[in-house]
């Protein structure tokens, strides 16, 4: 019968990630430990086409997600993942958990622990609060799911696949990072990552909500990961090859950071005019979820040049690579 069937092996790179128990940011990922993810997440990517979306690489192994801020493509896709490798996945929302009772992070995490937990999905709204639980486990690992501001490592090796795939070898392209760059983990760890893989990163929007490491240099010769800033969007998107707009993020932003939202999407919407100017074959990505027509015209959302369904695929993939490199070090039976 074929669920009875033994499933297929998956065909993994050769290289696996040097021995490590947490995944925090990328700013400790060399280019070669990005390509090993890269590589085992296309891998990965295959699992997602079969009838049978199931492997047993993980099995016995127990996931735990906690994620104290809303989120659709994340927490869904770090469950599929787990499920899709045979771990058993057990979600935790900050609604129902003790964390309302007022428990603290600390007893949360070593709680946790105590449960053989082999690894912790966090998201929190607290910048470094997985650096923290990190520091405070002696078995399980963390993988931030995004903390406040800070960073998105895994939203940003999503990325990274998706622009490897249309692109090839990313050294020495150009990709334009549009918007609420303040507020934007995504942002920061996106530079981190496109600085190791040798992209070139221009960073555009509203002074206001640039960080001031990159505002307050002279136009262009901002500093975060080797970034430029440039205020003028139509001259940003010169011969752009990927255009990335962000999410305009209100809900962490203090009155007076914009005149308007009308303002702002004048000036900074990523449009079909605007893309005109970057390359033909640019791509249009978002991280998600996406304020149409504020920070991007839906035409462009939905048009051929964007990519924005496939970082939610890739995600899958992704968080398989980073499981399963993370809980076998690649060292497991993958069949
Ligand atoms: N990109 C991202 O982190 O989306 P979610 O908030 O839906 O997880």
């Amino acid at each position: 019968m074929t669920s009875q069937a033994p499933a297929e092996p998956i065909a993994l790179p050769a290289t696996t990630l040097a021995p490590r128990r947490h995944v925090l940011d990328l700013d400790d990922f060399s280019r070669t430990e990005i390509d090993i993810v890269l590589d085992t997440a296309l891998a990965m990517r295959e699992v997602l086409d079969r009838d049978i979306k199931k492997v047993p690489s993980l099995r016995g192994k127990v996931i735990l997600t906690l994620f104290l801020e809303p989120s659709t493509r994340t927490r869904v896709s770090f469950e599929q993942a787990g499920k899709m490798l045979s771990a058993d996945v057990i979600n935790i929302a900050g609604s129902g958990s003790s964390a309302e009772k007022g428990e603290s992070l600390l007893n949360t995490t070593l709680t946790l622990q105590a449960m053989h937990a082999d690894l912790i999905v966090v998201r929190h709204p607290q910048a470094g609060a997985p650096y923290f639980m990190a520091r405070h486990l002696s078995r399980t690992g963390i993988i931030n799911a995004g903390d406040g501001r800070h960073a998105h490592p895994t939203q940003a090796l999503l990325d990274l696949m998706t622009m490897r795939r249309h692109l090839g070898s990313l050294d020495g392209k150009k990709v334009v990072i549009v918007g609420d760059l303040l507020h934007s983990r995504v942002a920061r760890s996106n530079v981190f990552g496109l600085a190791a893989m040798g992209a070139r990163v221009v960073i555009s929007g509203p002074p206001t909500l640039i960080p001031l490491d990159l505002s307050r240099t002279s136009h262009s010769q901002g500093s975060l990961g080797g970034a430029a800033y440039e205020p003028d969007l139509d001259a940003a998107m010169d011969d752009a090859d990927v255009v990335m707009a962000l999410r305009l993020q209100t809900e962490r932003q203090t009155a007076g950071m914009l005149p308007s939202v009308r303002e702002y999407t004048r000036r900074w919407q990523v449009t079909e005019a605007r893309m005109g100017r970057a390359k033909p074959s640019a791509l249009v990505m978002h991280p998600g979820p996406v304020n149409e027509g504020i920070e991007l015209s839906s035409s462009l959302a939905h048009g051929v040049a964007s990519v924005i369904e496939e970082q939610v695929t890739n995600g899958v993939a992704i968080r398989m690579a980073i499981l399963y490199q993370l809980l076998t070090g690649g060292e497991l039976q993958t069949a």
